[in-house]
């Protein structure tokens, strides 16, 4: 399986059996996702791996933090939890997020290399995963944090799920071209987002498709009697259509970029900052996964 099927296969599970990789399975694969992209190789990360009893600890570090004397069995949702732990190292030149981009990267490739081993896995998080009870549960040291917990497990054999379709176009922009605006544009609203997602429906797909079939005849006229865009070198020995075909999307790109560029002048707003929360507790912890 290439890189590109396992990637395209994958899919959360939210209910998975009680079997889990041993722990030597784990570590193989956590020997390969630890080798993402890392800014001057600071391995700014570690993983836990709670089993059996130790998902109870959770459970009831989970519930201390919502003020309740009790055990949450969230955690026994799979057999195996991996806590993915974010460990800031001191660096002038790699600031915390960078670290923490890191360390989801690893979390990302790890859970891919799961599914594709065949293991269910879902990423989980909750509004208690920085609390200092849970931080405390995990034995997590000044300048780590949790980025939340691969629950692992089997994949149920009847779970066969569709794959989501992603319109890349939705996704991939130019760089704005022209004067620069003061402020940063207030980010588009709730419903504008719905919208945006709606896309995956079958009304918002034909909605799509319409709205890029008027952007595409708008750039043709808009670029009628233009030289084409160059299309690069192999454009050349392209049968004449698909030379056509580029450059329009070439020109229907431009189109767009420039329409962005107007809505980006006109709507200029401020910033909203995400507040990220640090927990940081000294506590001796044990080495993630035993070497
Ligand atoms: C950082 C992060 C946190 C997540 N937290 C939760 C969670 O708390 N509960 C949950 O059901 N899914 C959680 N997910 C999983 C997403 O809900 C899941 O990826 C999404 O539903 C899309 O499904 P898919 O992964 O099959 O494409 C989380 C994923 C990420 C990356």
């Amino acid at each position: 399986m290439t890189a590109f099927d396992a990637v395209l296969a994958r899919r959360s599970q939210s209910k998975v059996t009680d079997s889990a990789p041993d722990h030597d399975e784990l570590a193989r694969l956590v020997a390969a996702a630890g080798r993402v992209a890392d800014h001057s190789s600071l391995r700014p990360w570690r993983l836990i791996e709670l089993r059996g009893d130790a998902r109870l600890r959770l459970g009831r570090a989970l519930a201390h933090a919502r003020g309740e004397d009790a055990v949450s069995t969230k955690p026994l949702r799979a057999p195996l939890l991996i806590a993915v732990v974010v460990v800031e190292r001191p660096s002038s030149k790699v600031p915390g997020w960078e670290q923490e981009a890191v360390a989801a990267g690893v979390a990302h490739t790890l859970s891919l290399l799961l599914d594709e081993a065949g293991w269910g896995v879902i990423w989980r998080t909750g509004e208690h995963t920085r609390a200092e009870r849970v931080a405390l549960a995990h034995g997590l040291r000044s300048g780590e944090r949790l980025l939340g917990w691969l629950y692992v497990g089997g994949k149920p054999d009847d779970r066969v799920r569709g794959r989501r379709e992603l319109d890349a176009e939705a996704f991939l922009s130019d760089m704005p071209t022209g004067e620069l605006p003061t402020a940063l544009p207030a980010a588009p609203s709730k419903k504008k987002n719905k919208d945006k997602s709606d896309k995956h429906g079958k009304k918002g797909r034909k909605k799509a498709k319409k709205k890029a079939e008027k952007e595409r005849k708008k750039s043709r006229s808009a670029t009628e009697g233009a030289t084409p865009t160059p299309v690069g070198e192999d454009g050349a020995n392209a049968p004449a259509d698909a030379v056509k075909r580029r450059a329009d999307a070439a020109a229907a790109r431009i189109a767009r970029a420039s329409r962005r560029q107007e809505k980006h002048v006109r709507a200029m707003g401020s910033e909203d900052e995400r507040e990220v929360s640090v927990v940081s507790r000294a506590a001796p912890a044990p080495p993630v996964i035993r070497r």
